[in-house]
């Protein structure tokens, strides 16, 4: 949720105190890792920041997410905005039936 201050990604709640968690708007703009035990919910975080820079105003944005499980990935397909479905670049490397292919040598595109 976008406030004047960023975005809410959620609520801290400390001795008897609920305070929001805020993420700064230029933080969606730099790379980010999540580090927590199984179940922790950096899948959820990492989609709610993913709706953020979907709806930002500006709309051009681009987005790159590597993730193991492929639900993750599932959901944000589904937010992908009409006008912007032609933009996503989706690669399986466990699909066996069209496996990408990377040369880590080919320096041509930068
Ligand atoms: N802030 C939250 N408050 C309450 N429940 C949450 C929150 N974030 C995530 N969850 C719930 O916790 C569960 C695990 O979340 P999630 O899949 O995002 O975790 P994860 O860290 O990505 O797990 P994994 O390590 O298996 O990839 C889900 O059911 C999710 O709905
Ligand atoms: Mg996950």
């Amino acid at each position: 949720m976008a406030t004047a201050n960023g975005w809410r990604i959620g609520s801290s709640t400390h001795a008897g105190h609920t305070l929001p968690v805020l993420l700064p708007a230029e933080m969606l703009r730099h790379n980010l890792l999540a580090v927590a035990r199984t179940g922790k919910g950096k899948s959820t975080l990492f989609l709610h920041l993913a709706q953020a820079i979907l709806s930002e105003t500006s709309g051009n944005h681009g987005l790159f997410v590597m993730e193991p499980h492929r639900e993750l990935v599932e959901a944000l397909t589904e937010l992908i905005p009409p006008a912007r479905k032609d933009d996503v670049v989706l690669l399986d490397v466990a699909d066996v039936a069209y496996p990408p292919g990377i040369n880590p040598l080919d320096a041509t595109l930068g």
